[in-house]
């Protein structure tokens, strides 16, 4: 077996080959990732990439296909993550998130892959908050980053067959501790406010509906849908990924590390415009299908896991929302440095930016 896993050197990556490495000894792990966030690292001890057997160091939207030759399957994780870029980098997040993706997926299926696992998201949803959704609710996406999604699903769907099965993983919003930590995810955002400040800032005016998982519990996710049977989910299947349990206010989550983090001072904006993105979602038939791999973190549990994650960095800072931690902020640097083009290409890259060679 062998794997290739884009965008494996964000937050999310570290725990997803771990987590191959443990399910499958003996596979061959290639990483795939342009580095945006390669500096931003929770510790300085082993760089988490020298789990992989191969690193490319690569953009997404130039992958060769030298490089999917004789690999099984592909974990997607490489894109523009979250609303903020999505907003600012928006023409970007269309190229990188969804023409890239589709580009990938086609030459891996000419080139001999089996399986190709996109990390889509459950903020396709949009405002979706009077009943929980399932996977054949309307799709509402508010936002470039959630349409980029969308129109990745639409168009994996018609390269689906036998020979090639597509799972794409809605994901509720990641939380938990990383070698790469992001603080721009809500969770992670009021335990570092916590640590801090003692004191946790809630943007909106904390009734909006958000579905968490732990970063550890996705990664077993997509281990599942590297090797799922195709006889329940089909070739082509798109799936909430989290638990009924985890769909949770924001206000609430706040009370929930002020509980286990004591002293600590939450402050709601009463006068905060409405945040449209609420949600909730039906987890059900991530239930029925992948009954081994279902989420094992509770929310408790993730909250004492950041905390003494952070402690161990020694962290203290206040400022946080405008740190390395925060990929808005980096990419924005990046950018502003002329280290970056408009395209989101390294000015000075090698191999990054050069056309794929398609056959
Ligand atoms: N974190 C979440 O809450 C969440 C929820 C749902 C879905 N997802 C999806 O999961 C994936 C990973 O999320 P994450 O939290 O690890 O994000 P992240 O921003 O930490 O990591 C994304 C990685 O993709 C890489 N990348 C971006 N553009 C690239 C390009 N053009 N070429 C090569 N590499 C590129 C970045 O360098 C980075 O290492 C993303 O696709 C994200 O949309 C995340």
């Amino acid at each position: 077996m062998k794997i290739l896993v884009t965008g494996n050197m964000g937050y999310i990556g570290p725990s997803v080959i771990r987590q191959l490495r443990s399910s499958y000894p003996e596979a061959g792990i290639a990483g795939l990732d342009a580095g945006y966030f390669a500096h931003c690292l929770s510790a300085d001890d082993m760089l988490p990439e020298c789990r992989v057997d191969v690193q490319y160091f690569n953009d997404v939207r130039a992958v060769e296909m030298e490089m999917l030759r004789g690999i099984d399957a592909i974990i997607h994780l490489a894109g523009i993550s979250n609303d903020p870029m999505g907003n600012k980098f928006e023409e970007m997040t269309l190229d990188i998130n969804h023409r890239a993706s589709i580009t990938l997926a086609k030459n891996g299926k000419t080139a001999g892959v089996k399986a190709f696992v996109f990390a889509s998201s459950c903020s396709i949803y949009g405002s979706a908050d009077d009943q929980a959704r399932t996977e054949n609710a309307p799709l509402n996406p508010l936002t470039a980053y959630a349409r980029s999604k969308v129109f990745t699903e639409r168009d994996l769907k018609p390269l689906a067959d036998e020979d090639f099965k597509v799972t794409c993983l809605r994901f509720s919003t990641a939380c938990g501790m990383s070698e790469r930590l992001r603080l721009d995810l809500v969770l992670n955002d009021f335990v570092a406010g916590a640590i801090a400040s003692k004191r946790i800032t809630i943007l909106s005016d904390g009734t909006p509906w958000r579905p968490l998982i732990n970063v550890k519990d996705m990664a077993r996710a997509l281990d599942w849908a590297i090797s799922r049977d195709t006889k329940e989910g089909g070739e082509f299947l798109a799936v909430n990924v989290g638990s009924n349990e985890w769909n949770y206010q924001v206000k609430d989550l706040a009370e929930a590390v002020a509980s286990v983090i004591p002293g600590v001072d939450v402050s709601i904006n009463k006068d905060a415009q409405p945040d449209k993105r609420s949600y909730r979602v039906n987890f059900d038939l991530f239930k029925k299908l992948a009954p081994k791999h279902q989420p094992v973190f509770d929310l408790t549990t993730t909250i004492s896991e950041l905390k003494k994650g952070l402690e161990a960095m020694g962290f203290s800072d206040e400022n946080f929302r405008n740190s390395k931690y925060i990929r808005l902020k980096v990419l924005t640097d990046l950018r502003n440095r002329d280290l970056l083009t408009e395209r989101l290409e390294w000015t000075d890259g090698n191999k990054l930016g050069r056309k794929p060679k398609n056959e």
